[in-house]
């Protein structure tokens, strides 16, 4: 299986590490999933209500890897974890050929270009993996994650009234997907790279 080590440099001067998370990863993605959900009200998970041990967050990393079911990357910079981005599948053959995306950015974070990185090397190695659909769920007044995902090449594709209901309140998603015919296999760039995107640097293998 691919090992992905990328480094981009971020807010003039530090670096993002972009890389695949493994079980030994599984405390600090916990983590992640705690500080999100009490930085962000967009999530499906509220604070306290991703109820994931530490035992089945190994477990998943464990499966996501020997069954060939997708990857967590990781997104660290100062060797600190600030983003993660998952590309699940499902196993069914006639659904193995699409994955569902999810990325959090620690909120101090936000806004220096860590969300479309981790797209982007996300879209590459899911294309390279042999993946042929990205799907994602985000909630429709999420302007932010909208227009990133608009710009990594993901389009509408339908709207889901009532999907989420946060304080009693309900909220839509938005639902979008993007086709990965237009990259071959191994081809380890995104739309936006080839369309002539800067400071993208070669791909270090680990
Ligand atoms: C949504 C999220 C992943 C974006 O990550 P990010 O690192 O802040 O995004 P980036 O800095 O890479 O910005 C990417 C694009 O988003 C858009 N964007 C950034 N800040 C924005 C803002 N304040 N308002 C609207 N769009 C914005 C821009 O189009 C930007 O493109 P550009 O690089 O050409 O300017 C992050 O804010 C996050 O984790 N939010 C909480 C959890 C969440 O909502 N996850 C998505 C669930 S589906």
């Amino acid at each position: 299986m691919t090992r992905l080590s990328l480094r981009f440099p971020i807010d003039g001067q530090r670096l993002l590490a972009v890389g695949e998370a493994g079980p030994s990863d599984a405390a600090s993605l916990l983590n992640h999933a705690r500080q999100v959900a009490r930085e962000s009200d967009f999530l499906s998970a509220g604070p306290g209500e991703r109820a994931l041990t530490l035992e089945a967050q190994v477990a998943l990393l464990r499966r996501l890897r020997s069954k060939h079911r997708g990857f967590v990357l990781k997104g660290t910079s100062g060797g600190r974890l600030v983003a993660v981005l998952s590309v699940v599948r499902p196993n069914q053959p006639r659904l193995r050929h699409r994955a569902e995306l999810g990325l959090t950015v620690r909120a101090a974070h936000w806004g220096q270009g860590i969300g479309r990185r981790m797209g982007e090397a996300a879209i590459a190695l899911a294309a390279e993996q042999g993946l042929r659909k990205l799907n994602l769920r985000v909630r429709a007044d999420n302007r932010r994650a909208i227009q990133l995902y608009q710009a990594l090449g993901f389009s509408r594709e339908g709207l889901s009234p009532r999907a989420l209901r946060v304080r009693g309140r309900f909220f839509a998603e938005v639902m979008m997907g993007l086709c990965l015919d237009a990259w071959g296999a191994g081809e380890l760039r995104s739309p936006r790279t080839i369309a002539g995107g800067v400071g993208n640097p070669p791909r270090v293998p680990i």
